[in-house]
């Protein structure tokens, strides 16, 4: 990533048109932001009766457990009274809800009323399963409208999902399902990527040798080649669907708002995944909130989250947020340079898009084949762009700005974690914008730059960044392991009860907030986060491998790429073949996601006389910079 990527550009400005501004919903982020802060239940509140509600609540926040809070206490709901049930009342039923286009040219659009019908159908199949509330459905599919129909269903009969993304592979799929002792998992036979079939229903095979707890399996035809399917334990999508039990209409069930809505598996410091667990109250109103006021969605919009489903950013904003406000989304199955590299541009245009929502490496990534493709598109219908996943470098910034938002659509940049559900640092349409600062907190989140004390860092310092009150779509504890949620997020600052979110930051003179990156062992490749001790794992699953020490690298479109240094157990010796067949083992074992780009062989690891590896040694001689304090270095 280009050097000038952290620095303050305190001088360059941009600032919306008269067009965005007539057009957005807040017009004064300031005056929000301070009523919003004067009285925050009131605040959330308002904010909720926009929504449906089965009972309203009793009480907006319950802190007497904090950090275990507790929004709309007392409220009964579902997100798919919100998301469905109550737009096929109004004109929106036949507004389209979903326009998807496949890689290989498929395409479906979908009305909110023929979502609801296909929603209910499924909620149907499942029950009839012996799926009941509570239970915990497994999802690792590709991008295809029945996984937001999947997660819907699952939403609709009170049983929480855990969507595994599908660029994870075996053990990582196992760990998910054996964490949250899945019985049922819904797959497809597998996904288009890059002209590729990507074999999903033979990662689900093996993951549940693994994992032996699943004992039915949904699998969704997507691309029609041979796939194993066991007698008694494997369905057909289609032919469920078809049976007289899917009938288009089904119950709602009544969910209390602390009721869980999903478990989202994400990297922690250690090897072992963090269940997140999302609530069905408190963040339907947040993720609303946010997606129509940073981004001024509107029912003519066209909006385009080109996340994976998979992800937090699909979970809230190509699913959950868009649906709730009745909005009509695009999602598009594959690669964005397939087959050209103009792919999303042919796509922007064919349907209108007026918001594109995507990663900086997405954009530094098409940004290399340079002007002239997105230049062969009519680009004009675009409004916005919202960009998310890691910092963006000013350079991609202003790219993203000029030649596809030719220089009339802001960018708001949003920061925020698969823990906090929602945007929680983000510029709204009519904030002046600097390039590669997210700007600041969304009104009713107070957040600072802090030092391991817990005082506020001078302009231009770089500190912990913290959160300091509780917001409606918090994660509301690590699951099943409460003890890990506190000392993770609440230990550090406890005394002052604010959330550590685990990035270091700066705050400008202007009050402006600007992500330097994680601060822990969490790396993120392409936008994607990983943790060392999941890739480290893998690597030392290979029977070569006695010890290995990961970390993260920078790289100019991927953000950062991983570098993997490994002892060998003795009889074994480094070579391309070995690196190789290493790269091999965890592209099968982790995912592709997780594959290192270079990987070393070396006779030991720089470690604290404790033993802990010093992974900041590791990371300055891969750049050749100064290594630092090394006092504390075992040899
Ligand atoms: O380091 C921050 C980075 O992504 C992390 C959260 O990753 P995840 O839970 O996978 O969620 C990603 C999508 C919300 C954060 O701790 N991050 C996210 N958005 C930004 C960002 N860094 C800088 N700028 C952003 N806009």
């Amino acid at each position: 990533m280009a050097d000038d990527a952290f620095v303050p550009a305190a001088t360059e400005w941009y600032h919306p048109s008269k067009d965005i501004v007539r057009h957005a919903v807040i017009k004064d982020y300031d005056a929000v932001y301070q009523e919003a802060m004067q009285d925050i239940e009131a605040f959330w509140a308002k904010r909720a009766k926009t929504l449906d509600w089965f009972r309203r609540w009793d009480k907006v926040l319950d802190a007497s457990n904090a950090p275990f809070y507790k929004w709309f206490v007392g409220g009964k709901t579902n997100i798919v009274l919100n998301a469905l049930d109550r737009h096929v009342k109004t004109w929106r039923r036949n507004k389209l809800a979903f326009i998807w286009e496949g890689e290989n040219g498929d395409k479906v659009s979908m009305s909110y009323w023929r979502l609801w019908q296909e929603v209910n159908k499924f909620a149907n199949v499942l029950r009839s399963m012996g799926v009941k509330k509570g239970d915990r459905v497994t999802i690792y599919m590709g991008r295809i409208l029945e996984l937001p129909i999947a997660m819907l269903a699952c939403a609709k009969i009170g049983a929480p999902h855990s969507v595994v993304y599908g660029g994870f592979s075996e053990q990582a799929l196992a760990d998910r399902i054996e964490d949250a002792q899945s019985r049922l998992l819904i797959t497809c036979d597998g996904a288009w990527l890059r002209g590729k079939i990507v074999p999903l229903k033979q990662v689900v095979d093996e993951a549940i040798h693994r994992s032996p707890v699943v004992d039915r399996v949904i699998v969704v035809k997507r691309t029609g080649q041979d796939i194993n399917m066991e007698q008694g334990r494997d369905y057909w999508y289609h032919e469920l669907m078809s049976l007289p039990i899917a009938s288009t209409k089904a119950e709602t069930e009544v969910m209390d708002s602390e009721d869980p809505l999903f478990i989202l598996y994400t990297s922690g410091t250690t090897g072992k995944p963090k269940g997140i667990l999302h609530t069905h109250g408190g963040y339907q109103v947040y993720t609303s909130t946010t997606l129509q006021w940073a981004f001024d969605l509107k029912d003519e919009d066209r909006w385009w989250c080109a996340a994976d489903p998979g992800w937090i950013t699909g979970h809230s904003y190509i699913v959950y947020a868009p649906l709730i406000l009745g909005a009509t989304s695009i999602i598009y199955e594959g690669a964005p340079n397939f087959p050209y590299p103009d792919r999303w541009w042919r796509i922007v245009e064919e349907y209108g898009v007026t918001i594109l929502y995507t990663a900086p490496t997405a954009i530094r990534g098409l940004m290399r084949f340079g002007e002239a493709w997105p230049g062969r598109h009519d680009l004009s219908s675009l409004r916005l762009l919202g960009t998310v996943g890691e910092p963006i470098n000013p350079e991609a910034w202003r790219w993203y700005h000029h030649v596809i938002g030719k220089d009339k659509c802001p960018v708001i940049d949003t920061w925020w974690q698969t823990e906090t559900g929602g945007f929680m640092i983000t510029p709204l349409p009519t904030v002046g914008l600097k390039p590669g600062s997210a700007t600041r907190p969304f009104p009713g989140i107070k957040v600072d730059v802090v030092d391991d004390d817990g005082n506020s860092c001078a302009a231009g310092e770089e500190g912990n960044l913290v959160i300091q009150g509780p917001w409606p779509a918090m994660l509301r504890t690590v699951y099943k392991d409460d003890q890990r949620f506190l000392n993770q997020y609440w230990t550090r600052y406890s005394k002052q009860g604010w959330y550590l979110t685990g990035d270091s930051a700066r705050k400008d003179a202007d009050g402006y907030f600007w992500i330097i990156g994680r601060n822990d062992d969490v790396i993120k490749v392409s936008g994607y986060r990983l943790g060392t001790a999941e890739v480290e794992s893998g690597l030392v699953s290979h029977p070569a491998v006695a010890e290995s020490a990961v970390i993260a690298v920078p790289d100019e479109v991927k953000g950062s790429v991983i570098y993997a240094y490994c002892i060998l157990r003795a009889g074994f010796s480094g070579s391309l073949a070995l690196s190789d067949e290493l790269k091999a083992h965890i592209r099968h074992e982790v995912g592709p996601i997780a594959v290192p780009e270079k990987i070393e062989f070396v006779p030991n690891l720089p470690k604290t006389r404790s033993g802990k590896i010093m992974r900041r040694v590791l990371k300055a001689r891969a750049q050749g910079l100064p290594e630092g304090d090394i006092s504390t270095l075992e040899e």
